[in-house]
């Protein structure tokens, strides 16, 4: 079985209703990366991190997968599949799909802020000031704030090394190190970009960029690649 390694971004889940972050109506056009997204914008005002958080979890408790993910999933009839997200919302999880790889957390979860190990599932529930772990900390999002290390990094990057295919889908491409991991896509490996506003990676052998939207192209491209 051939094994398919797929690097999703923001973009998959735009059809959904989720904005992106660099897009003209993203998120990072409505807030600061340093008000809401780092380790010390959290220390300065943990109420404002945790609302931004909580919006989003609230938003992703109205809505569903679209045709992208679900085709996405489907791709598990006939290869081993591996999803690489950059995306902190459950639509792949909701979609069907098996083997999902966070590598900037998950908007579902929370977690301890003196031991990292503790980390629990609070579906779309808000989460408060005043709300303690076991051990008696605050709890914090499950995200990777600009900033902090991405713990998930290295799995992904062996994951990308044993691609047979490799789908890169609604990335722009910016942030490091998940933009980075092409790079260790086998070289020989058919390589397709899906994004209707695809940065410029002409560099990548055996790559073909498609730049229409997930939700339109995926089921296309995946009833190809089954037959
Ligand atoms: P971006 O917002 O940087 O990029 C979204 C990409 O999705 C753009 O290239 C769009 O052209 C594309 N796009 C928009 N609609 C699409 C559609 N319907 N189908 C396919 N593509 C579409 O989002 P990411 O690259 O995911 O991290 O951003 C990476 C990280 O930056 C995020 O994980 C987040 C953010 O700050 C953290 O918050 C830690």
């Amino acid at each position: 079985m051939k094994t398919i390694i797929i690097l999703t971004g923001a973009g998959i889940s735009a059809e959904s209703g989720i904005r992106t972050f660099r897009d003209s109506d993203g998120l990072w056009e409505e807030y600061r990366i340093e008000d809401v997204a780092t380790f010390d914008a959290w220390q300065r005002n943990p109420r404002l991190v945790l609302d931004f958080y909580n919006q989003r979890r609230r938003q992703l408790a109205t809505v569903q997968p679209n045709a992208g993910h679900f085709a996405l999933a489907q791709l598990e009839e006939k290869f081993k599949v591996h999803i690489i997200t950059q995306n902190v919302d459950d639509l792949h999880e909701r979609a069907g799909s098996s083997r999902i790889l966070h590598l900037h957390g998950e908007l579902t979860k929370v977690r301890s802020t003196v031991d990292d190990r503790l980390i629990y599932d609070i579906g779309y529930k808000d989460v408060n000031l005043g709300e303690h772990c076991e051990k008696g900390s605050q709890l914090r999002p499950h995200i990777v704030w600009f900033g902090e290390a991405v713990p998930n990094i290295e799995p992904a990057a062996k994951l990308t090394e044993t691609a047979d295919i490799l789908l890169v889908i609604g990335t722009s491409l910016n942030v490091y190190p998940a933009a980075g991991l092409i790079n260790y896509a086998p070289r020989h490996a058919p390589k397709y970009y899906i994004d209707p506003n695809a940065a410029n990676v002409q560099h990548f052998h055996n790559l073909t960029v498609i730049k229409e939207k997930a939700g339109i192209a995926l089921p296309k491209l995946v009833q190809d690649l089954m037959k």
